[in-house]
């Protein structure tokens, strides 16, 4: 399989696109990132996507989540690991409750580029480029910082190695060994209800990996954990660059991370972005917004899978709380009855922003809830498979989105409002969702397709 070059690719039309004011600092960026060794390797993918074909089967569950933009100056230790942490929380809330293997994906090490709605961003009477990620230029609102800077692309590169560095000893040199299990349950969180409801699980677990170790049964799996990367493959340049061919099957794969998925906005059928991914050999997701007819959904399985290898394609979908239980159940229905072999995982995040009267942008609680029990609602109507959830969120006690257990109100905004693009639900947060959607997946397992009722599961929200 050939990869077509850039030129190739751009007179496809590319949406979404920095304009890179000089070519040769472009040029020279891209040659940089050719030589450089891979950030992930071919055979971890393929096992990701073996995993993720588990998901396709009802055999498993994805959790997916980080930040909506990954920053440079957010590689840090503490950042790091606090993501990491509360995703291994929800990671071991939703398979203690649910009995299901999670498989688990950040949203991190390579999330650095933004699509944005609109080109320029206008500030009392001054407007500038809007802010494009880290990786095209400066959040600052300065005309030098917001001029695209491709040496940008080259620290994207870097940031996502240190970054998965970490994660690679967090998540096999002890601090994920399951015997940890209280140890993530610190500061702020444990305190609240939701930790405390963690703190029981947690303690349950303990009792099972003692009796487990008495009667001398201790398999790595108590150790380690499997954890994979993935982001927004947006920017062409750098894609490209780091699309290499694998020694072993002579197959190209984007090593820049395991999972690459593909944005509402760029998901033209006959656009770059669609070609570029049609020619790797990662598994790949492309989300759907409310605008995707049925027949959207299988020309991209039709070009983006036409082997229609299970778990090579994920279709996340990201409808809105209002709009889920209209438009989903034609899209799964039409999809599923044309063969296609598909995750389907429930984005509840881009579909419910909205501006506040303080002018930050954020997203409900309860929305996400609700759009969550919409997608298990309308899968188990259709007897599909609700196979994951992914979901923008930070390890920190941040002020982004409203609602959840501790009541955050519009006004509590500013207190702790960190992110460079969209609202992230912060730790407390994230882990009520956790056992939420535990709650609907242990039902899910439960329920009869044949004999269950399209509406179901009343859910408490807030619950501790
Ligand atoms: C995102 O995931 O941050 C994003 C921009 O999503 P979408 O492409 O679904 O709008
Ligand atoms: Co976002």
């Amino acid at each position: 399989m050939t990869i077509p070059d850039l030129k190739t690719l751009h007179s496809l039309g590319a949406a979404q696109q920095p304009q890179w004011p000089d070519p040769a600092a472009l040029d020279a960026a891209v040659g940089k990132l050719r030589s450089v060794p891979p950030l992930v390797f071919a055979g971890e993918c393929d096992e990701l996507k073996e995993k993720l074909a588990a998901v396709a089967r009802g055999e498993a569950f994805l959790l997916q989540g980080g930040d909506c933009a990954e920053t440079f100056d957010g590689v840090t230790a503490d950042n790091v690991r606090n993501k990491l942490r509360v995703l291994l929380q929800m990671a071991v809330v939703l398979t203690y409750a649910a009995s299901v293997p999670v498989v688990k994906l950040g949203r991190l090490a390579g999330q650095y580029a933004k699509p944005r709605s609109s080109d320029t961003e206008t500030r009392d009477g001054v407007t500038l480029p809007a802010y494009r990620g880290d990786a095209v230029n400066g959040f600052e609102f300065t005309e030098e910082s917001r001029v695209p800077d491709p040496q940008r692309l080259v620290e994207v590169y870097h940031s996502s190695a240190s970054t998965l560095n970490l994660v690679r000893a967090f998540t096999t040199g002890g601090y994920a060994d399951l015997r940890q299990v209280h140890t993530w349950n610190t500061d702020f969180v444990r305190s609240s209800p939701v930790g405390r409801r963690y703190e029981q699980v947690a303690r349950e677990i303990d009792r099972a990996l003692t009796f487990m170790n008495a009667i001398g049964a201790d398999p790595d799996e108590f150790h380690r954990v499997d954890f994979h990367s993935s982001h927004e493959a947006l920017v062409l340049e750098y894609e490209h660059a780091l699309t290499r061919i694998d020694s072993r099957t002579q197959q190209p794969y984007d090593v820049s991370s395991h999972f690459v998925w593909i944005g509402e906005r760029t998901r033209q059928l006959d656009g770059a972005h669609v070609e570029l991914l049609s020619k790797i050999k990662n598994p790949i997701g492309v989300k759907l917004g409310p605008t995707t007819s049925p027949d959207d959904a299988i020309a991209l399985a039709n070009k983006l899978n036409p082997d229609n290898e299970p778990g090579r394609l994920t279709f996340i979908t990201r409808m809105g709380a209002g709009k889920i239980r209209d438009i989903l159940p034609n899209l799964v229905e039409k999809v599923t009855a044309a063969g296609v072999q598909v995750a389907w995982v429930c984005d509840p995040m881009h579909g419910n922003t909205f501006e506040a009267s303080s002018g930050y942008k954020t997203r409900r609680f309860d929305d996400v809830i609700h759009e969550v029990q919409g997608f298990f609602d309308v899968h188990r109507a259709l007897g599909t498979w609700p196979g994951g959830v992914h979901i923008e969120l930070t390890g920190d006690d941040v002020t982004e989105c409203v609602g959840g257990g501790e009541a955050l109100a519009e006004m509590d905004l500013g207190n702790r409002y960190e992110s460079v693009c969209d609202p992230r639900l912060n730790r407390v947060q994230s882990l009520e969702l956790a056992f939420l959607v535990a709650e609907m997946l242990r039902n899910a397992q439960t329920a009869d397709a044949s004999t269950a009722p399209a509406a179901g599961i009343t859910v408490t929200r807030g619950t501790a």
